[in-house]
């Protein structure tokens, strides 16, 4: 595996793959690489010749008070977990090499980067995209591998590439979750340990929400609110959102009238938390078939 740091060299190394013919993926991280990264970085690995991993603390998505400077980073334990799987290449660009002095050119998201996470985190999906469309450039990968944990981000990127003619297939990987349903995350490292016992309460509340829809709820504003006060009943949780939306627009539903996601985020102590689930409209009364819900969970 190479490591670089600089635009030309990445372009270095991908040419002579590229001459070959190769597959080329790109996998997009902040690093403090944990399963839910290797996931994607195994996705990628499974479908392309040639996997480049980006590790970037990327400035711009993160807003005045955020946690930018505490970040975890920890670039010698990422690279030894990338060497292990088969990346080609690790890319690790310091500020300087991303945004040059003057570099002041970003991508402006439409509407949907107000709703949710971008109602919190103003201005967080500006520099989001921005760094997808420079890092989609510098690699220009066949395919990009992103989570399904950042749902909102995974349908921005996608409506970027589609809005701006970007020539890249966007794979969508499902969440990884520890033994408890803790969604995986390198912020859940702020969580005190009866934090992290408390932080549950995000992934219970979103299966329960999905076994009253299977029972057969249709009133989507009902099982939002059903959702909300789970989640507020656990004392250490401070609820930001929990809503049932159309998995393409972000719009919050008022009936369970297509497939849909549930979407949370809340504060548990230093800890900012945002997990979702897909939810799909009662069939009858049954429960639709894992395969059926797989295949709606990530719209291409
Ligand atoms: P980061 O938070 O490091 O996440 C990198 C990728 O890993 C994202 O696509 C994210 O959705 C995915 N991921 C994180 N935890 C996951 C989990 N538990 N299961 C599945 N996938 C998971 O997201 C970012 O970095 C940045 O915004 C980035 C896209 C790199 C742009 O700076």
């Amino acid at each position: 595996m190479e490591r670089v740091t600089s635009v030309e060299e990445v372009r270095q190394t991908l040419g002579a793959s590229r001459r070959e013919g190769k597959t080329v993926a790109l996998v997009p991280t902040m690093g403090a690489l944990h399963d839910g990264h290797i996931a994607l970085v195994r996705a990628a690995c499974k479908r392309a010749d040639f996997v480049v991993v980006s590790i970037f603390v990327n400035p711009t998505q993160f807003g005045p008070g955020e946690d930018f400077e505490a970040y975890p980073r920890d670039i010698p334990h990422d690279i030894e977990l990338l060497a292990a799987e088969g990346v080609e290449v690790v890319f690790t660009p310091g500020v300087e090499a991303m945004y040059p002095a003057g570099s002041d050119t970003i991508v402006e998201p439409g509407t949907m980067a107000m709703l949710w996470e971008g109602e919190v985190r103003p201005g967080h999906f500006t520099g989001m995209l921005t760094v997808v469309a420079k890092l989609l450039n510098v690699v220009t990968p066949d395919l990009a591998f992103f989570g399904e944990k950042d749902f909102q981000q995974l349908v921005l990127v996608r409506k970027m590439v589609r809005d701006l003619d970007f020539g890249v297939q966007v794979v969508g990987v499902p969440i990884v979750r520890d033994r408890s349903g803790l969604a995986l995350s390198s912020r859940n490292a702020y969580l005190t340990d009866v934090e992290r016992a408390a932080a549950i309460v995000l992934s219970h509340t979103l299966d329960e929400v999905r076994r009253i829809a299977d029972e057969g709820e249709r009133d989507a504003l009902t099982l939002a609110r059903f959702m909300a006060e789970e989640i507020e009943m656990e004392s250490l949780a401070r609820l930001d959102h929990a809503a049932i939306v159309d998995p393409l627009t972000l719009e919050q539903l008022e009936v369970l009238d297509r497939p849909a996601r549930a979407i949370v985020a809340a504060r548990f102590g230093r800890a900012r938390l945002i997990d979702n689930a897909p939810i799909l409209p009662p069939i009858r009364g049954m429960t639709a078939p894992a395969a059926e819900e797989a295949k709606w969970s990530t719209p291409a």
